[in-house]
Protein backbone atom coordinates (compact mmCIF):
# COMPACT_ATOMS: atom_id res chain seq x y z
CA UNK A 1 0.00 0.00 0.00
CA UNK A 2 1.31 3.30 -0.72
CA UNK A 3 1.60 6.41 1.50
CA UNK A 4 -1.14 8.15 0.01
CA UNK A 5 -3.75 5.27 0.31
CA UNK A 6 -2.77 4.99 3.64
CA UNK A 7 -3.39 8.05 4.31
CA UNK A 8 -6.92 8.66 2.96
CA UNK A 9 -8.20 5.57 4.63
CA UNK A 10 -6.71 7.05 7.66
CA UNK A 11 -8.87 10.09 6.69
CA UNK A 12 -12.30 8.13 5.77
CA UNK A 13 -12.38 6.19 9.43
CA UNK A 14 -11.85 9.72 11.43
CA UNK A 15 -14.72 11.03 8.90
CA UNK A 16 -16.62 7.97 9.57
CA UNK A 17 -15.94 8.19 13.39
CA UNK A 18 -16.89 11.66 13.25
CA UNK A 19 -20.56 11.09 11.54
CA UNK A 20 -20.87 7.97 14.27
CA UNK A 21 -20.16 10.87 17.21
CA UNK A 22 -22.42 13.20 15.06
CA UNK A 23 -25.68 10.78 15.21
CA UNK A 24 -24.80 9.56 18.87
CA UNK A 25 -25.38 12.93 20.15
CA UNK A 26 -28.49 13.66 17.98
CA UNK A 27 -30.87 11.72 19.78
CA UNK A 28 -34.28 13.05 21.69
CA UNK A 29 -33.76 16.16 23.27
CA UNK A 30 -33.53 15.25 27.38
CA UNK A 31 -36.53 16.05 29.16
CA UNK A 32 -36.07 19.27 31.08
CA UNK A 33 -37.35 18.47 34.72
CA UNK A 34 -39.08 21.36 36.80
CA UNK A 35 -38.59 21.05 40.62
CA UNK A 36 -40.88 22.94 42.75
CA UNK A 37 -38.42 25.27 44.10
CA UNK A 38 -37.47 26.03 40.35
CA UNK A 39 -33.60 25.52 40.81
CA UNK A 40 -33.79 27.83 43.53
CA UNK A 41 -30.92 26.28 46.36
CA UNK A 42 -32.45 25.25 49.50
CA UNK A 43 -30.27 28.01 51.46
CA UNK A 44 -32.71 30.63 49.84
CA UNK A 45 -35.88 31.58 50.67
CA UNK A 46 -38.81 30.42 48.27
CA UNK A 47 -42.62 29.23 48.67
CA UNK A 48 -43.41 26.96 46.27
CA UNK A 49 -46.58 28.21 44.22
CA UNK A 50 -49.28 26.19 43.77
CA UNK A 51 -51.24 26.40 40.82
CA UNK A 52 -54.38 24.23 40.81
CA UNK A 53 -53.33 22.19 44.15
CA UNK A 54 -56.80 20.61 45.48
CA UNK A 55 -58.54 21.97 48.44
CA UNK A 56 -57.77 20.25 51.94
CA UNK A 57 -59.83 17.11 52.02
CA UNK A 58 -59.54 13.94 54.03
CA UNK A 59 -56.48 11.46 53.86
CA UNK A 60 -56.15 9.33 51.02
CA UNK A 61 -56.24 5.81 50.77
CA UNK A 62 -53.27 4.21 50.01
CA UNK A 63 -52.52 2.33 46.53
CA UNK A 64 -50.04 -0.05 47.57
CA UNK A 65 -48.58 -0.43 50.99
CA UNK A 66 -45.07 1.48 50.52
CA UNK A 67 -47.19 4.28 49.32
CA UNK A 68 -45.94 7.36 50.74
CA UNK A 69 -49.61 8.72 51.86
CA UNK A 70 -50.67 11.85 49.25
CA UNK A 71 -50.70 15.19 51.00
CA UNK A 72 -54.50 15.93 51.15
CA UNK A 73 -54.12 19.79 51.67
CA UNK A 74 -52.32 22.39 49.88
CA UNK A 75 -48.34 23.35 51.13
CA UNK A 76 -48.83 26.47 48.82
CA UNK A 77 -46.20 29.05 50.33
CA UNK A 78 -44.81 26.42 53.12
CA UNK A 79 -41.31 26.82 52.91
CA UNK A 80 -38.66 23.42 53.62
CA UNK A 81 -35.23 24.98 53.44
CA UNK A 82 -32.42 24.20 55.44
CA UNK A 83 -33.01 26.49 58.88
CA UNK A 84 -37.09 26.15 58.47
CA UNK A 85 -38.90 23.13 57.26
CA UNK A 86 -43.13 24.07 57.77
CA UNK A 87 -44.09 20.51 57.57
CA UNK A 88 -42.56 19.85 60.62
CA UNK A 89 -44.24 22.33 62.31
CA UNK A 90 -47.82 20.16 62.24
CA UNK A 91 -46.18 17.09 61.68
CA UNK A 92 -43.18 17.23 64.22
CA UNK A 93 -44.17 14.52 67.26
CA UNK A 94 -44.45 18.02 69.69
CA UNK A 95 -46.73 19.77 67.27
CA UNK A 96 -49.19 16.98 66.60
CA UNK A 97 -51.29 17.29 69.16
CA UNK A 98 -51.54 20.71 68.77
CA UNK A 99 -52.09 20.85 65.04
CA UNK A 100 -54.37 17.96 64.74
CA UNK A 101 -52.02 16.46 61.82
CA UNK A 102 -50.93 12.85 62.03
CA UNK A 103 -47.15 12.51 63.62
CA UNK A 104 -44.58 11.20 60.87
CA UNK A 105 -44.09 7.91 61.11
CA UNK A 106 -41.38 6.43 62.84
CA UNK A 107 -39.36 5.45 60.31
CA UNK A 108 -38.16 9.13 59.58
CA UNK A 109 -35.90 9.35 62.15
CA UNK A 110 -33.72 6.17 60.80
CA UNK A 111 -30.99 6.59 58.74
CA UNK A 112 -30.04 4.54 55.95
CA UNK A 113 -27.46 2.65 57.78
CA UNK A 114 -30.57 1.78 60.49
CA UNK A 115 -29.17 4.24 63.44
CA UNK A 116 -31.96 5.94 65.20
CA UNK A 117 -32.05 9.69 65.46
CA UNK A 118 -34.09 11.88 68.10
CA UNK A 119 -34.82 13.97 64.88
CA UNK A 120 -36.08 13.78 61.75
CA UNK A 121 -33.66 12.04 59.38
CA UNK A 122 -31.95 13.99 56.51
CA UNK A 123 -32.65 11.63 54.01
CA UNK A 124 -36.60 12.33 55.19
CA UNK A 125 -35.90 15.68 55.43
CA UNK A 126 -37.20 17.18 52.39
CA UNK A 127 -41.05 15.98 52.44
CA UNK A 128 -42.43 16.54 49.39
CA UNK A 129 -39.41 14.58 47.60
CA UNK A 130 -42.22 11.27 48.50
CA UNK A 131 -45.34 13.02 49.77
CA UNK A 132 -46.84 15.15 46.92
CA UNK A 133 -50.04 17.64 46.98
CA UNK A 134 -52.99 16.91 44.35
CA UNK A 135 -53.92 18.69 40.89
CA UNK A 136 -56.98 17.28 38.76
CA UNK A 137 -54.46 17.74 35.93
CA UNK A 138 -54.72 15.08 33.51
CA UNK A 139 -51.67 12.34 33.60
CA UNK A 140 -49.01 13.31 30.98
CA UNK A 141 -48.62 9.89 30.31
CA UNK A 142 -51.53 6.89 30.34
CA UNK A 143 -51.31 3.96 32.34
CA UNK A 144 -52.77 1.52 33.14
CA UNK A 145 -51.78 1.32 36.94
CA UNK A 146 -54.23 -0.99 39.83
CA UNK A 147 -54.38 -0.48 42.90
CA UNK A 148 -52.49 -3.16 45.09
CA UNK A 149 -54.74 -6.61 45.42
CA UNK A 150 -54.48 -6.14 49.13
CA UNK A 151 -55.78 -2.90 49.37
CA UNK A 152 -58.48 -3.11 47.07
C1 LIG B 1 -50.89 23.79 59.37
C2 LIG B 1 -50.55 22.41 59.71
C3 LIG B 1 -49.95 21.54 58.62
C4 LIG B 1 -48.83 21.78 57.86
C5 LIG B 1 -47.92 23.01 57.89
C6 LIG B 1 -48.62 20.61 57.03
N1 LIG B 1 -49.61 19.68 57.28
FE1 LIG B 1 -49.80 17.84 56.45
N2 LIG B 1 -51.53 17.51 57.45
C7 LIG B 1 -52.08 18.37 58.40
C8 LIG B 1 -53.30 17.79 58.93
C9 LIG B 1 -54.20 18.44 60.00
C10 LIG B 1 -53.45 16.53 58.28
C11 LIG B 1 -54.55 15.52 58.52
C12 LIG B 1 -55.75 15.81 57.69
C13 LIG B 1 -56.92 14.95 58.14
O1 LIG B 1 -56.72 13.95 58.87
O2 LIG B 1 -58.03 15.25 57.74
C14 LIG B 1 -52.34 16.40 57.36
C15 LIG B 1 -52.14 15.31 56.56
C16 LIG B 1 -50.96 15.08 55.84
C17 LIG B 1 -50.63 13.83 55.15
C18 LIG B 1 -51.51 12.59 55.05
C19 LIG B 1 -51.06 11.50 55.99
C20 LIG B 1 -51.83 10.21 55.76
O3 LIG B 1 -51.61 9.27 56.56
O4 LIG B 1 -52.62 10.10 54.82
C21 LIG B 1 -49.40 14.01 54.59
C22 LIG B 1 -48.62 13.01 53.77
C23 LIG B 1 -48.96 15.36 54.90
N3 LIG B 1 -49.93 15.98 55.65
C24 LIG B 1 -47.75 15.90 54.50
C25 LIG B 1 -47.38 17.21 54.71
C26 LIG B 1 -46.20 17.82 54.11
C27 LIG B 1 -45.21 17.12 53.23
C28 LIG B 1 -46.18 19.12 54.53
C29 LIG B 1 -45.19 20.20 54.15
C30 LIG B 1 -45.08 20.48 52.71
C31 LIG B 1 -47.31 19.31 55.42
N4 LIG B 1 -48.04 18.14 55.47
C32 LIG B 1 -47.59 20.48 56.11
C33 LIG B 1 -51.57 19.59 58.78
C34 LIG B 1 -50.44 20.22 58.25
C1 LIG C 1 -37.84 9.19 51.17
C2 LIG C 1 -39.28 9.36 51.12
C3 LIG C 1 -39.96 10.16 52.22
C4 LIG C 1 -39.63 11.41 52.71
C5 LIG C 1 -38.49 12.31 52.26
C6 LIG C 1 -40.61 11.72 53.71
N1 LIG C 1 -41.52 10.68 53.82
FE1 LIG C 1 -43.16 10.63 55.04
N2 LIG C 1 -43.53 8.71 54.46
C7 LIG C 1 -42.85 8.03 53.48
C8 LIG C 1 -43.39 6.67 53.39
C9 LIG C 1 -42.90 5.60 52.42
C10 LIG C 1 -44.42 6.56 54.34
C11 LIG C 1 -45.28 5.33 54.65
C12 LIG C 1 -44.45 4.27 55.32
C13 LIG C 1 -43.81 4.76 56.57
O1 LIG C 1 -44.51 5.10 57.52
O2 LIG C 1 -42.57 4.85 56.56
C14 LIG C 1 -44.49 7.87 55.01
C15 LIG C 1 -45.39 8.21 56.01
C16 LIG C 1 -45.62 9.50 56.45
C17 LIG C 1 -46.75 9.92 57.29
C18 LIG C 1 -47.86 9.02 57.78
C19 LIG C 1 -47.47 8.43 59.11
C20 LIG C 1 -48.48 7.42 59.58
O3 LIG C 1 -48.39 7.08 60.78
O4 LIG C 1 -49.32 6.97 58.82
C21 LIG C 1 -46.62 11.27 57.51
C22 LIG C 1 -47.53 12.15 58.28
C23 LIG C 1 -45.39 11.68 56.82
N3 LIG C 1 -44.82 10.59 56.20
C24 LIG C 1 -44.92 12.98 56.81
C25 LIG C 1 -43.67 13.35 56.32
C26 LIG C 1 -43.05 14.64 56.52
C27 LIG C 1 -43.68 15.80 57.26
C28 LIG C 1 -41.83 14.60 55.89
C29 LIG C 1 -40.76 15.67 55.87
C30 LIG C 1 -40.27 16.11 57.18
C31 LIG C 1 -41.70 13.29 55.26
N4 LIG C 1 -42.83 12.56 55.57
C32 LIG C 1 -40.63 12.89 54.47
C33 LIG C 1 -41.82 8.52 52.72
C34 LIG C 1 -41.16 9.71 52.93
Amino acid sequence: MRVQTILKLALAAGVLALGAHVAQSAGPEPIKLQGLRGGVPVTQDLPPTASHQERDHAPVPRDFVQQPPLIPHTTSGYQVTKNFNKCMDCHGWSKSAGSGAIKVSLTHFRTRDNTELDNISPRRYFCTQCHVPQTDAKPLVENTFQRARGLQ
